[in-house]
């Protein structure tokens, strides 16, 4: 794991831009194209800004997953991710092929299959993801299932979740948050050859410790990153605010 630390979530997502840039266009030169996942939310948006503002990447060879969806709320409500990915990606760089998880399909678990299928098949090369204010990643929300077979899943989101998506503004209240929702599973991102972790903001400043500086288990699922042979995690200072200064320079010297 490499993990660097930039003064500010500006800079943070340029680096991550400039990464994630090089590793699907070196993908696209070595075989002609690049698979992706792609995670949604706050943290996500300056980076899928600078991110598509980067003109060295041919999406017309790329294929897009999508990380994860709430089910049962309609694709323009404002909180829904298919909305946020056709708004700050699809509709902006027409990536080749995009496979959006339909969080209103009648069957959700049949809905797992489809995508996990599609999944298995073209493999992942970049996965893109955020860590929430309770650690979960995608929206395996802790304890997470480190050890599920399944690439997608049907998961219950906890009061932490939800509560997070009425702070950051998306819902009014609560009892407007989605029980349900579908993710990509923690095998799932954790089969990305690349994965590319985007975590501004001093709210998940606890999120980080637990998730870089503590123990690997399910209670903290981002620690599962720890566990990954080729992942980038990218914090601006105030994310980093609680981290140990030595083990950060230990992880990326030099980075800050
Ligand atoms: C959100 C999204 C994920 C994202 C993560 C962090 O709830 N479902 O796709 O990776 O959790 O995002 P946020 O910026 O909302 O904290």
């Amino acid at each position: 794991m490499e993990v660097a630390v930039y003064e500010t979530g500006e800079r943070m997502a340029e680096a991550a831009a400039e990464r994630a840039a090089q590793e699907l266009s070196q993908c696209i030169d070595e075989k002609g194209r690049a698979t992706f996942m792609a995670a949604t939310g706050v943290s996500q948006l300056r980076f899928l800004d600078a991110l598509t503002r980067n003109a060295g990447v041919d999406w017309t060879r790329t294929t897009m997953y999508h990380l994860d969806e709430y089910i049962g709320l309609p694709a323009s409500h404002p909180a829904s991710f298919r909305r946020y990915l056709g708004e700050h990606l699809i509709d902006v760089v027409h990536p080749g092929t995009a496979h959006l998880i339909d969080g209103n399909a009648p069957d959700p678990s049949a809905e797992c299959e489809r995508l996990g299928g599609l999944l298995d098949e073209d493999g992942i090369d970049v996965a893109f993801v955020g860590i929430g204010e309770n650690a979960h990643l995608g929206f395996n929300d802790p304890p997470a299932d480190f050890g599920t077979d399944t690439l997608f899943t049907v998961v219950d989101l906890s009061d932490t979740c939800r509560a997070q998506q009425v702070h950051e503004g998306w819902f009014r209240d609560v009892g407007d948050v989605p029980a349900r929702a579908i993710t990509v599973t923690i095998p799932g991102i954790l089969r990305s050859r690349c994965i590319i972790s985007v975590v501004p903001d001093a709210r998940k400043a606890e999120a980080v410790r637990c998730a870089l500086g503590g123990t690997v288990a399910p209670t903290c699922p981002a620690s599962v990153l720890q566990t990954h042979p080729r992942t980038y995690v990218f914090l601006d200072s105030d994310s980093a605010s609680l981290l140990d200064q030595q083990a950060v320079s230990r992880w990326r010297p030099g980075a800050t």
